[in-house]
């Protein structure tokens, strides 16, 4: 970090001026000038309240008084928002969250990768097929997947769509869970979902039984319905990468102070853009809302206390959260010297644990896989290593879906290589199936 870089005054746009990547060039300033106005005008897509209160719920997470439990799609598409998508994603996190609130005796931080996971960084600017080489498709808030030279330039009206796709998922979302969808006395119908004879089956219906015998019991011995049960919290966050759509929905509201990123509560920074000097920490040092970075093994010790420096001078907690994703085979490794630096330099983060970014692998036929045992072993020890640290694992960053999806190889159901053509519908990333993700939650209740 240079010194103008930590002298210089943040305003909304200072990013711009900084080393800007995973962000293609908007060929018609025009077109692009006038959709931030437009995107600028439309009001917030979640507010300061909830940003707050999710703050002070990661607070909570990290002094180990909660857990969080982060998951979604890799990337969510346009085409994806549908009633069904947003029902099954939110179902699947809720009983996640029942599982493991139930086993770690801790409430539950509940965020989607929901209503904005739209733009994803890239290894490759371009793309070939049969001799035509094109720029690489960034998620549908950049570009169009279509194989053609007008599909992937970057177009900005996109953006106005995302808004749009982001507003209609949190809409329902709120709707689902004011009208009692989150209900804990309704627990026992939300099993809906297992394939016949899911051997994780079983053993959720008897937690389901248990949460609800202790749910009458407390109920008829006071008397009361107990409201608190009926309603639950539930965030969103994305990867913040189109910082123009990021800083168009960026305010300053006087009655805080301070700047917030309000299309969504819960920002972060990917490994591939997390570069001190560059444009995306610029960005978001200087808005209020809680923020994460991935950490990736490039990622050096020292470079995580001057990433807290810049993103938390004030170490509010709650502000700063670390995601890392260091893969199965290195985590035992490289976590340890980064909880030691971080500690001795005195910045307070909340530690993530993504098991899934650090494990994927491409097998002969070229399908891009994540091996079961191999995430669990990752989560594993991250809470050993946490735990032998003196310090706790604050929660799990998962790439899921509420759908019966063969993407992952293993799990209680024992998917195999040869399963993986059945139900492959990724763009991008593999992720944990209905079954799957159940299983990991059983896992992280085992530690309570
Ligand atoms: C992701 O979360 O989909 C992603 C690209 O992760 P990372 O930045 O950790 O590679
Ligand atoms: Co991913």
């Amino acid at each position: 970090m240079d010194a103008h870089a930590t002298l210089s005054a943040w305003t909304p746009d200072s990013w711009q001026a900084r080393k800007l990547s995973q962000m293609p060039d908007y060929p018609d300033a025009g077109a692009l000038a006038a959709t931030l106005a437009e995107l600028a005008r439309l009001p917030p897509l979640v507010t300061s309240w909830e940003v707050e209160l999710l703050k002070a719920r990661l607070a909570l997470a990290q002094q180990g008084r909660a857990f969080v439990l982060q998951g979604g799609d890799c990337a969510e598409t346009f085409a994806d928002c549908t009633s069904d998508n947003v029902v099954q994603k939110l179902k699947i996190l809720l009983q996640m969250s029942v599982v493991i609130a139930t086993g770690l005796k801790r409430p539950v931080v509940r965020v989607g990768r929901i209503a904005g996971q739209y733009a994803k960084p890239r290894s490759a600017d371009t793309e070939t097929r049969d001799g035509l080489s094109l720029p690489c498709y960034r998620g549908d808030l950049f570009n169009r997947a279509a194989f053609t030279p007008e599909d992937r330039i970057a177009d900005p009206a996109l953006m106005l769509r995302g808004y749009e796709r982001a507003a209609l998922t949190l809409n329902f979302v709120r709707g689902l869970i004011d009208g009692g969808f989150a209900d804990i006395h309704q627990l026992e119908s939300w099993d809906l979902d297992f394939v016949s004879h899911s051997p994780m089956a079983d053993r959720y219906r008897q937690l389901v039984r248990r949460v609800s015998d202790a749910l009458a019991f407390f109920e008829s011995v006071t008397g009361q319905k107990l409201d608190a049960a009926r309603r639950i919290d539930f965030y969103a966050s994305h990867e913040g990468l189109n910082l123009h759509y990021e800083q168009a929905q960026t305010r300053f509201l006087k009655h805080r102070g301070r700047w917030y990123d309000l299309t969504t509560h819960y920002p972060w920074i990917g490994a591939r853009t997390a570069a001190l000097d560059g444009a995306h920490v610029e960005f978001f040092r200087g808005v209020a809302n809680p923020v994460s970075v991935k950490i990736g093994p490039a990622t050096t010790p020292d470079e995580l206390c001057r990433l807290a420096a810049v993103l938390n001078p004030g170490n509010e907690p709650g502000r700063l959260s670390f995601i890392h994703r260091l893969g199965a085979q290195r985590i035992g490794q490289l976590l340890p010297p980064m909880i030691r630096a971080v500690r001795e330099a005195g910045a307070s983060v909340l530690w993530i644990c993504d098991p899934m970014h650090g494990n994927t692998e491409v097998l002969d036929s070229g399908i891009k896989t994540r091996r079961f045992e191999r995430i669990l072993e990752e989560l594993e020890a991250a809470f050993r290593i946490h735990a032998e640290a003196g310090g706790q694992l604050g929660g799990v960053h998962l790439e899921l879906t509420g759908d019966h999806v063969t993407e992952c190889i293993g799990g209680a159901r024992g998917l195999a290589e040869e399963d993986l053509h059945r139900a492959y519908r990724s763009q991008v990333d593999p992720r944990l199936n209905y079954e799957q993700a159940l299983e990991v939650a059983m896992r992280i209740a085992d530690r309570g």
